[in-house]
């Protein structure tokens, strides 16, 4: 159904209106029709829980060109159980852990790392099911809510623990065709709610690109430790990837470590590529679905873009909707500024809130602290009630 935000788009190519229409993305039969009613040249699968549903094969299997990993290949996401397995499998370096189908055993594994942890529901549950936990209470506390008092339904059935590793945290991004990768430059999310990585885990407050942690050919050096053996591994099991694969890394003493898989693009990373990058995505998608990668060149303006999310006050718990929000105009006035939205909707003409995080306002320039200084002037023009951000985004980049 897109948003306020997709709905005022027009095609780059013809100038046309993009034309929203109330199907839900996790509707296989919806999406479906719809496709029949438009015979589209190509689909495009974004989010994770369609990805889950299979909504790929669903249509691919009826004739729709289609661009997203299937079902089978998205279960780097949609079981973290399978992922570790994979990895411990293939030699991918990650966490120590273990996945655990019953509470007795996730308690005695997390009794083992003495509560340093990180219990994680094994299926999807809106980028929350994840617990950092610094004491065997916490650790106790967070096995409960997920496996005796379902906090997050059927995805924490099952949770894995896994060790609490300390260092940087970086986003790897990489087209994959089944055949070969090709990587996006680094980047940072920043997860929890608050200033100095304060509060409780969100989808993401805000990212910045690149991570100057790494110079390009270290941080190369790290994607190639991960996603070679992750291809590999992905050949001899039959999976055949065709996306985009996100592993969330920590830089740890002990070199770089696995924290998850995601199977589809990050948010809100891709609010930082998409203005960077040369290439017609369009094109990058297709060679994905005809395993011709190879022959790519990803081609970035040479610049740096910060993004800072701005939220409902409440989120990631209870947040009110439905606050008219104003100066995204004036915002974007400033040049060289993107508003992507998320949580908005119109009504009556009005632009209004109505989701937690409900703008990403990205601002490219020669360098971070460029780009930080615009994307806050930028933040800045727009409010509405009760509105929160991050005033840290990527300063972790500018003091390293
Ligand atoms: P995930 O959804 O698995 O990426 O977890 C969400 C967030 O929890 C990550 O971005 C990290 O900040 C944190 N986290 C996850 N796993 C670990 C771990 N093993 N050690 C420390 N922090 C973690
Ligand atoms: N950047 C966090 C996520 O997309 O899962």
């Amino acid at each position: 159904p897109g948003n306020a935000g997709i709905a005022r788009e027009t095609v780059s190519k013809t100038g046309e209106k993009i034309d929203c229409r109330a199907v839900k993305a996790t509707d296989l039969e919806g999406i479906l029709g719809l496709a029949k009613d438009i015979q589209p040249d190509l689909c495009v699968v974004a989010p994770d829980d369609p990805l889950a549903l299979g909504m790929v094969d669903h249509l691919t299997e009826r004739g729709f060109r289609t661009w997203g990993p299937t079902k089978k290949a998205a279960r780097f996401e949609w079981s973290k159980g399978f992922s570790q397995e994979f990895m411990a499998k293939h030699g991918i370096p990650t966490a120590k852990s273990k996945v655990c189908q019953t509470a007795a055993e996730a308690v005695d594994f997390a009794n083992e790392l003495q509560g340093h942890c990180a219990v994680k529901a094994d299926g999807l549950a809106l980028g929350k099911g994840v617990i950092v936990c610094h004491s065997t209470t916490e650790a106790h506390s967070a096995i409960k809510s997920m496996m005796e008092d379902s906090q997050f339904g059927e995805a924490g059935k099952n949770v894995v623990i896994q060790e609490r590793l300390e260092g940087l945290e970086m986003s790897i991004h990489a087209l994959c065709d089944g055949r070969t990768w090709k990587l996006f430059p680094s980047a940072q999310d920043h997860k929890p709610a608050f200033d100095g990585d304060k509060g409780p885990n969100t989808g993401g407050m805000g990212t910045f690109t690149p991570a100057p942690f790494l110079q390009p050919e270290e941080f190369e050096n790290v994607a190639k430790l991960i996603l070679d053996p992750w291809l590999k591994g992905c050949k001899k099991e039959g999976i055949e990837y065709k996306g985009l694969l996100y592993p969330g890394i920590m830089m740890t003493a002990d070199g770089p470590k696995v924290i998850e898989f995601n199977s589809r693009f990050g948010d809100p990373e891709t609010q930082c590529y998409l203005p960077q990058l040369e290439n017609d995505i369009v094109e990058l998608m297709e060679a994905c679905i005809d395993g011709s990668l190879e022959k790519v060149e990803l081609k970035w303006k040479r610049s740096a873009t910060v993004c800072v999310v701005i939220a409902s006050g409440g989120y990631p718990g209870q947040y009110e909707k439905g606050k008219e929000i104003t100066g995204i105009e004036s915002a974007e006035a400033l040049g060289e500024v993107k508003v992507f939205h998320a949580g908005t909707k119109i009504d009556c003409g009005k632009l209004l809130t109505s989701g937690g995080r409900v703008l990403g306002v990205a601002a490219t320039a020669d360098n971070l602290k460029m780009a930080q200084e615009r994307a806050y002037k930028a933040v800045e023009k727009i409010s509405f009630e009760n509105c929160y951000y991050r005033t840290d985004i990527a300063d972790k980049a500018l003091k390293s």
